[in-house]
C-alpha cells in the first residue's frame, strides 16, 4: 500500500486527477471504476478541466461505477447515474454506451447484479478503480460484516451511512433503505486501487483502514491485502495515523518505486511541503 499525504483537500484531489489521467493516456481504453459521493465532486470537476484545457480523452475509455440506489431511476437527480451524467459524463468526450452503472429499477435485482459482473469480465476486468471512504469504513455500499471475497449484490444500508448521505435527498426519510454495490471481493480484483479521503472527519476511519487489523466490520481494511492499492490523504484526513511521518519519507524517497506510475511532480509537492 502507498499512502501519499498532501497539504490540503485541493492538492490531494490534483494527486488522484493526475494518477487517473497517466493511467488513461498510457492506455485510451482504460477500464475505469468509478465512485460517487461529495469527495469524488472535486476529482469530476478537475478531470473535465483537463478534458477542457489539456485535452485529456475519453472517447475510448470504459467505466463502470461502484454502486446505485435501489428504487431510485436514472433520471432522479438523487441517484448516482444522475450524478455521474451531470457531474462528468455530460462534461467530456466518453461515449455513454461505455459508461455502465448498476440498474437499480431491475425487475430481478439479483440478475442484475450477475449481469454487472458479467459486463465487468467482457471487457477484461477493472484496470483502475477510484475510491472513496465512508463514515463506517465501507467502499462502495459495502456495509460492515461485507465478505472481502463479496461479489456484486444488494446491501441493506446502514444507519450510519443513511445518515451521511441524507443531505443529498430533499428529507432524511428519502434515502433509499438498499443498494446494489460491486462486491468487496470485485474491488479487490482491478489490477489499481486508487482511494482519496480528505477533512477531519475521516482520519479515524482512515486509520484504521491503513493500520489496521483487518476486519469485516471496515471493508476498506481489505485493501491491505491488494498489491497495488494507492491512498491519497489530505493532512487532515491523516492526521489520526500513527506513522505519519513514515510514509511521507518513503514517499519522497528518490528511488521510490511504488505501485503507481512514476510520480515526479506529486512527490516535489510532498518536499516542498515538509520543507
Ligand atoms: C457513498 C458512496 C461511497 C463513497 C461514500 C463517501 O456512500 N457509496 O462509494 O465512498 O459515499 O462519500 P463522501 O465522499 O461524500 O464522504
Amino acid at each position: 500500500m502507498e499512502v501519499i499525504i498532501q497539504a490540503n483537500a485541493e492538492l490531494a484531489a490534483l494527486t488522484a486527477v493526475d494518477f487517473i489521467a497517466r493511467a488513461l493516456s498510457a492506455k485510451p481504453d482504460l477500464v475505469l471504476g468509478l465512485a460517487t459521493g461529495c469527495t469524488m465532486e472535486s476529482v469530476y470537476d478537475l478531470l473535465v478541466k483537463k478534458h477542457r484545457d489539456e485535452g485529456l480523452d475519453f472517447s475510448r475509455c470504459r467505466t463502470f461505477n461502484l454502486d446505485e440506489y435501489v428504487g431510485l431511476a436514472a433520471s432522479d437527480p438523487c441517484s448516482y447515474h444522475h450524478f455521474m451524467r451531470q457531474r462528468f459524463f455530460d462534461a467530456v468526450n466518453i461515449d455513454l454506451r461505455n459508461t455502465h452503472l448498476p440498474n437499480g429499477m431491475a425487475a430481478d435485482l439479483a440478475a442484475e447484479c450477475t449481469r454487472y459482473e458479467a459486463a465487468i469480465a467482457t471487457c477484461g476486468g477493472i484496470d483502475l478503480q477510484v475510491l472513496g471512504i465512508g463514515l463506517n469504513g465501507h467502499l462502495g455500499f459495502n456495509e460492515p460484516l461485507s465478505a472481502f471475497r463479496s461479489r456484486t449484490r444488494v446491501q441493506n444500508l446502514s444507519r450510519v451511512t443513511r445518515a451521511q448521505n441524507a443531505p443529498l435527498f430533499p428529507s432524511p426519510g428519502q434515502v433509499p433503505r438498499r443498494a446494489i454495490t460491486m462486491g468487496v471481493g470485485t474491488i479487490l480484483e482491478a489490477r489499481q486501487c486508487l482511494l482519496l479521503a480528505t477533512g477531519l472527519e475521516k482520519s479515524e476511519v482512515v486509520a484504521k483502514a491503513i493500520e489496521g487489523p483487518l476486519t469485516a466490520m471496515i471493508t476498506a481494511t481489505a485493501l491491505q491485502l491488494h498489491p497495488a492499492c494507492t491512498i491519497v490523504l489530505d493532512h487532515a484526513a491523516a492526521s489520526r495515523l500513527t506513522d505519519n511521518d513514515h510514509y511521507q519519507r518513503v514517499a519522497a524517497t528518490p528511488n521510490y518505486n511504488g505501485s503507481a506510475p512514476p510520480l515526479p511532480r506529486l512527490q516535489k509537492t510532498l518536499l516542498t511541503d515538509q520543507a
